[in-house]
């Protein structure tokens, strides 16, 4: 397979983890198991990320709507994510990889925010890579509380309505000073949004493959990362613009 180049590599990766039941039953195993497996691969993968210097790496770990799944995986996936946290610090120093979630924080469990706040303390020094988690996350939810927030500060005058653009909406989103995604990887072969990063994925470029995500490997990421390089991102202009300006014509 032909080496990846470290050139033009998104600054910004998200990814929808997606096919643990699916892996598990394949093989008949339960799907608690996929999950764990799928553990494994989030190490493998947030490992290569932060060695091929991506800045930012956004992982979509359980849904506004997972909640709704049965309690007893929830309850398992609760306990696997605490156990991944804590056991993450770590490595995370190691890597020089600063932690970050997103997300309704108020519905998890005090034990985990314990964890998450600790391993955001633990790291906030580091320089790297910035891992972020999006936990009890929801698109539509975020841009809710967003649009709330801006509310509130117009009500008491801090901000006025004319203020509002773009930028200061995007400053209410959980994902300020983030970067939006160039790159989006959905595993498992659904070829859906599922309420991520709504806002935030206008312009980002899409990229679906059929591996589970417990099989999802540093090939599959290599494999991902070429087809990005090979795309055009035009954000609406003409290609013969953007040959001429070169880098110019594109957004920042
Ligand atoms: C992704 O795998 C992990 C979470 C959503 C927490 P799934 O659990 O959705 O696996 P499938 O889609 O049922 O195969
Ligand atoms: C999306 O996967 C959420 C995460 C990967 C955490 P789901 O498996 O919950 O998505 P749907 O329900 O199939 O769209
Ligand atoms: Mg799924």
């Amino acid at each position: 397979m032909d080496k990846l180049s470290k050139e033009n590599l998104p600054r910004h990766l998200a990814v929808i983890m997606d096919g643990n039941g699916r892996w598990a039953k394949q093989r008949m195993l339960r799907r608690i198991v996929g999950h764990q497996k799928g553990v494994e691969t989030v190490r493998l993968i947030v490992e290569e990320c932060s060695r091929l210097g991506i800045a930012y790496l956004t992982l979509f770990a359980f849904s506004a709507e997972n909640w709704l799944r049965p309690k007893t995986e929830v309850k398992a996936l609760m306990a696997l994510l605490k156990k991944y946290i804590r056991s993450e610090i770590a490595r995370m120093m190691q890597n020089n990889i600063r932690f970050n979630v997103i997300g309704d924080r108020g519905e998890l469990p005090a034990d985990i925010n314990r964890e998450i706040d600790e391993a955001i303390a633990r790291t906030s020094g580091n320089s790297g890579m910035l891992l972020t988690l999006a936990l009890s996350y929801g698109a539509r939810q975020e841009i809710v509380h967003a649009a709330r927030q801006i509310a509130i500060d117009a009500a008491s005058g801090k901000i006025t309505a004319d203020s509002i653009d773009e930028e200061l909406f995007s400053d209410y989103l959980y994902t300020d000073r983030i970067p939006e995604p160039d790159f989006l990887i959905r595993t498992s072969g659904e070829m859906r949004i599922s309420n991520f990063l709504l806002w935030q994925l206008a312009y980002t470029e899409l990229y679906f493959t059929d591996v589970n995500w417990p099989d999802f490997d540093r090939n599959e990421l290599a494999k991902a990362f070429r087809d990005y390089q090979a795309r055009e991102r035009r954000f609406g202009k003409t290609s013969d613009q953007l040959r001429v300006s070169g880098a110019d014509a594109r957004r920042p």
